[in-house]
């Protein structure tokens, strides 16, 4: 039976996308989105560079203007968190004490910063950064001279380091593992962004280890990073960058499978029919690399709210496409296509010293992914040779004068 009255948790990305995508699709019933932050459902990425530059209106965040959701019926509820789901009763308590009923539940709450868990971490001058009161409070203390210790360089850190020096800030990243963006990238275009990021003066310490941070004698304010070999980093306002963590705990209390994010189907359902979640808070299968995934892109979670609407409409819909993820630090533009952790071999098309290349992770001879860096031609060709399970020849794909597409 189709549902007459939905509710979404979360108003992220995935959130905006799937109720934007329900009134397309002619769901006329009852439509709730309740959000925690103040703010109309906004783009995240560009808060650690172009907001964070003050180089953009607040008002260009939002995926929508507060119009769309009213001519649509869209009941947004904001400042508002979902406090418990009552699946026996197919209702949602909120933290003002309200309930709402629902006939079909989407979970969208997306992910959160990971702690760091090292003494000092809610001294003032320290921030997360995910949200956009985050970087309204950071970005009041970013000016030219200021000394900042970022801690973490992966997407976030590193975004952070290449607009702050933009604005003429003193950065130091201290990076735990041995290279940068070991999460996602390989060691040749780690050392890349590595050589890019020193050149523009930015100061990353790798194989860092967090011990503390340290206020002056009697004060509130962080002034510096102590780290486990004992080495001290001044610091004026620090940020720290160190991962998510999927926002899985009201699935989680609900009785739901979750394990790494909420465990879904590859339509988006939770391990309860009445209810679908969708974004960087699921785990789900992916039929291409055989196992599951969790994701931390808009591309995933406006994919996923799409699959999740159209199904709750009664409109079947595999959610199986080759994700892409992407970085812009300086002029540098990083653009991820695929998963290449895992992967036997990496070969690479162009010289990284040219500042256009392109990064091939194989596995068993399959393209499995394919990171660009000022290569835009070679995305659209590799993501079709990746979901095709393409062999490309290792002579051809190492010539970047070959097109890719032509590799085969
Ligand atoms: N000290 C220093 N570095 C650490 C520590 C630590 N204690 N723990 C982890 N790190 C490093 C990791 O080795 C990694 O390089 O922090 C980095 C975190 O990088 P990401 O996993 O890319 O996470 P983050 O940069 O926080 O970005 C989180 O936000 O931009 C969005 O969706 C995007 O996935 C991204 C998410």
């Amino acid at each position: 039976m189709l549902p007459d009255c939905i509710v979404i948790v979360g108003a992220g990305q995935a959130a905006a996308h799937a109720a934007d995508t329900l009134r397309r699709k002619g769901f006329a019933g009852k439509l709730t989105i309740v959000g925690d932050e103040p703010w109309l459902p906004y783009q995240r990425p560009p808060l650690s560079k172009k907001y964070l530059a003050g180089a953009m209106e607040r008002e260009r965040l939002l995926l929508r203007p507060a119009q769309f959701y009213e001519t649509r019926s869209v009941d947004v509820r904001l400042r508002r968190r979902v406090e418990r789901i009552s699946r026996s009763e197919q209702r949602v308590r909120l933290d003002d004490g309200s309930t709402l009923p629902y006939d079909a539940l989407l979970i969208a709450t997306g992910c959160r910063p990971r702690p760091l868990g090292v003494p000092g971490v809610d001294l003032e001058g320290v921030h997360y950064l995910r949200t956009l009161t985050d970087v309204e409070r950071l970005r009041a203390g970013m000016s030219a001279g200021t000394r900042l210790v970022i801690v973490g360089g992966g997407y976030i850190g590193l975004e952070v380091a290449a607009t702050a020096r933009q604005l003429g800030l003193d950065v130091t990243v201290l990076e735990l593992a041995d290279r940068l963006m070991s999460r996602v990238v390989s060691p040749q275009v780690s050392a890349f962004y590595a050589t890019e990021h020193g050149h523009r003066g930015v100061r990353i310490v790798c194989n860092a280890k967090v011990r503390a941070l340290e206020a002056g004698r009697g004060a509130r304010r962080v002034c510096t990073v102590v780290t486990e070999d004992g080495a001290r980093y001044p610091a004026d306002v620090v940020v720290i960058g160190v991962g998510v963590q999927p926002a899985d705990e009201l699935a989680s209390a609900a009785g739901l499978a979750c394990e790494n994010g909420i465990v879904v189907d590859d339509r988006c359902r939770t391990s309860d029919p009445a209810i679908y979640a969708a974004g960087d808070c699921t785990s789900h299968p992916s039929a291409h690399y055989g196992r599951r995934l969790r994701l931390e892109s808009v591309d995933n979670a406006v994919e996923q709210a799409a699959s999740a609407a159209l199904n709750l409409l009664g409109i079947d819909t595999v959610h199986d496409k080759v994700p892409w993820f992407w970085s812009d630090q300086y002029d540098l533009k990083l653009i991820i296509v695929g998963i290449g952790q895992g992967c036997d071999s990496v070969v690479l098309r162009g010289d990284p010293a040219s500042r256009a290349f392109s990064c091939c992770y194989l596995q068993g001879g399959e393209l499995c992914a394919i990171d660009t860096v000022n290569r835009a031609q070679d995305q659209m060709a590799g993501r079709k040779l990746i979901a095709a399970r393409a062999h490309p020849d290792l002579d051809k794909l190492a010539d970047p004068n070959v097109p890719l597409r032509e590799t085969c």
